[in-house]
């Protein structure tokens, strides 16, 4: 039963070891809320949190120990489960800092840069439902009903100042994010996580992960940019096509997550050769053709039941964290060949900045507003 530290560097739910639950939830501000209201719901959301992690309730009240006459502060459903490893990592959309009614919250000044609407990338399909939004919470535990009593809660805290605008549960971690972890499968039926970077992996950290102190803004120091995709995988038709065809397109073979170019899962594919398909997404992917740039993974499965065809509502809920949103819209746009595209549709977007982790006592993104 591990226990993950809410406060420290940097947020929690990044190079923690993957979970194995995702409840994933996207926020809008309410109208006419200001900047107290902001600053007061980080506080809220950082004090819950930080209980919630601990496997306590939200308040010491909780569920059962307030008036008998109200509400119970805490909903409950998390009695006598533990912690679970629950990591709850709170982000900033590009939204929050300027939108239709202009710079409600005094914050405008001190977007960074890159934090913007992703652009429009080739077989897109998103749907505003599933993308977007002024605030997310990810939260990963091992037991899914952690996971997901900690959106509920924070949910609830957030009356009147921001409402849930969409949520994603995941299970089956599609990434590893220490060298311990066996390396899972996303719904293909491929390893998935084998070249990511590892929480030991300090200087790829440094280069590839965390915003450094001499990156704009500085408030931004040891934070990351998180980015969402929603990707749906027409599972049937891939489930028609033969093995070597769907080794052909990963550029790894199913069984042991080799690169076809040979060797074992953790052998460096070689892209000299022919073995690897020019358009198959690891050599796409891969930083020899994007000129270095690396992301960290940390995605789930997902299946949302069926549609009317008996199709499943099934894919991967991609989950990327970067220095720089620039990483990720390199990899995508390199990926517009890639031979996987013709299985999978990009059904939801988002990108959200995810500040430094808080230190004791304070909350998240208090450095936004000092
Ligand atoms: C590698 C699957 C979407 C970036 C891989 C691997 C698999 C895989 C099986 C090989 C094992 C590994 O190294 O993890 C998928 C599936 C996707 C998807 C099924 C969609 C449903 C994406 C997207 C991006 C991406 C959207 C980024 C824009 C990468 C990177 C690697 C990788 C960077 C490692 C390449 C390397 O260094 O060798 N993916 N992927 N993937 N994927 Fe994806």
């Amino acid at each position: 039963n591990p226990v993950y530290e809410f406060f420290g560097e940097h947020q929690a739910g990044i190079t923690t070891p993957v979970q194995d639950h995702l409840h994933f939830a996207s926020f809008d501000m309410m109208p006419r809320t200001d900047r107290d209201d902001l600053i007061s719901l980080l506080q809220d959301w950082s004090y819950a949190a930080a209980r919630m992690t601990q496997g306590l309730e939200v308040s010491a009240s909780g569920a059962v120990n307030g008036p008998a006459e109200a509400p119970p502060d805490d909903t409950g459903e998390a009695l006598g489960l533990p912690a679970a490893g629950l990591t709850l990592t709170i982000g900033f959309g590009p939204g929050l800092f300027e939108n239709e009614d202009g710079d409600r919250y005094g914050i405008a000044s001190r977007r960074p840069a890159g934090l913007e609407r992703l652009p429009a990338f080739l077989g897109d399909d998103l749907d505003p439902q599933a993308s977007h939004g002024d605030l997310c919470i990810q939260a990963c535990a091992d037991d899914p009903q952690v996971a997901v009593h900690a959106i509920r809660n924070l949910s609830r805290i957030a009356f009147g100042r921001a409402r849930l605008r969409w949520s994603q549960l995941g299970f089956g971690k599609t990434s590893r994010t220490t060298a311990t972890q066996a390396t899972p499968r996303n719904l293909f039926g491929f390893k998935d996580g084998t070249a990511n970077i590892l929480a030991d992996d300090a200087a790829a950290l440094a280069d590839h992960v965390w915003v450094a102190a001499d990156d704009e803004p500085a408030w931004m120091t040891g934070g990351s940019y998180l980015v969402a995709r929603k990707i749906a995988m027409l599972i049937e038709t891939w489930d028609r096509v033969r093995l070597s065809e769907q080794d052909t397109i990963i550029g790894r073979d199913k069984g042991e997550g080799a690169p076809l170019s040979g060797g074992d899962e953790f052998t460096a594919p070689d892209f000299h050769g022919s073995e690897i398909d020019a358009n198959s997404h690891v050599r796409l992917a891969h930083p020899e053709q994007n000129g270095g740039v690396r992301i960290l993974r940390r995605g789930y499965n997902y299946v949302d039941g069926n549609n009317a065809l008996g199709r499943l509502d099934a894919g991967l809920f991609f989950l990327s964290y970067q220095r720089d949103p620039a990483q990720f819209i390199a990899l995508q746009r390199r990926l517009s060949t890639d031979r996987m595209n013709e299985y999978i549709r990009h059904v939801g977007s988002g990108i959200w900045a995810i500040p430094a982790g808080a230190a004791p006592g304070s909350y998240v993104g208090a450095e936004l507003f000092a």
